[in-house]
């Protein structure tokens, strides 16, 4: 198993690429924290993992107006486990594509919080419980609007820039890779995200989360050891599968 015995939180764990990426750790063996709004989202996701055989535990938090308490879950976490292995900053909001004449400051001021703050929040509040781990990951979910901005995308496209840019500062500031942070951009994927930016496209047409994932595992592995401040996309791994370790010999 990939990540047996890790500890995992992800962040938007109740739907979309955010379960598929907690069910595919706990069936590599990880313990995955579900963090997410919706308690019935969590818990089903906590089901799925657990009806085979997977280790879980939910944390309903809103990252927008709870975020402080992300540091009473860094105490739990480290009371409970003594550690964190790998964190997935994967919540996000969309919010309604808008020109920027009409642009509404409170949605600006909610998307940049749960798109941007939350992860620096998260990161931040997390890293000393990261350290401990002989291999940590941190994973930040960005998008192919995050490298030029695009009309009526506003706050999500300027959360998700920013979100890269700061992977890279973050990743320069590890001395010895202690932690690993990267971006991934999963790419157009079949998720209730994508259907609201795009109402009129087919998503049988679009990769599932479920095919999306091989990246997500690469980089919480120790395969992703030497890969530090990297913007990876995941339609580029999606066929990747761990490489047979050699047998040692007796
Ligand atoms: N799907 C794509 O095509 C695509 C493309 C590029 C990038 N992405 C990125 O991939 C990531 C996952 O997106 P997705 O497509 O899987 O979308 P999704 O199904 O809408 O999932 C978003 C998740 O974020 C959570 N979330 C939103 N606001 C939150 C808050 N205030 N507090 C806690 N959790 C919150 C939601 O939880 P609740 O349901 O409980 O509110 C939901 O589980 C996002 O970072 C997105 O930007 C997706």
């Amino acid at each position: 198993m990939l990540l047996k015995n890790r500890i995992a939180l992800v962040t938007g764990a109740g739907s979309g690429l955010g379960r598929a990426i907690a069910i595919a750790y706990a069936q590599e063996g990880a313990t995955v924290i579900l963090l997410g709004r919706r308690q019935e989202a969590l818990e089903e996701s906590y089901d799925l993992i657990a009806d085979q055989g997977g280790s879980a535990t939910i944390v309903p938090l809103d990252l927008e107006k709870e975020l402080p308490r992300v540091s009473e879950l860094a105490a739990t976490i480290a009371q409970r486990f003594g550690l964190l292995d790998i964190l997935v900053n994967n919540a996000a909001q969309l919010g309604a594509l808008t020109p920027m004449t009409g642009y509404e400051p409170a949605m600006w001021e909610s998307i940049l919080r749960v798109n941007l703050t939350a992860p620096f929040f998260l990161t931040r509040e997390l890293m000393p419980l990261l350290k401990r781990s002989n291999n940590a990951s941190v994973i930040n979910l960005s998008s192919g609007v995050a490298l030029h901005g695009r009309a009526y995308w506003g706050a999500y496209a300027a959360s998700k820039a920013a979100l890269m840019n700061l992977t890279e500062t973050w990743a320069q500031e590890m001395t010895n890779n202690i932690v690993r942070l990267n971006s991934v951009n999963p790419g157009g994927t079949a998720t209730d995200m994508r259907a609201t930016a795009f109402p009129g496209e087919d998503p049988a047409t679009l990769p599932s989360p479920e095919q999306v994932v091989p990246i997500f595992l690469y980089l919480a592995s120790h395969h992703a050891k030497e890969i530090q401040g990297r913007h990876l996309d995941a339609r580029e791994w999606m066929h990747w599968t761990p490489p047979k370790e050699k047998p040692s010999i007796q």
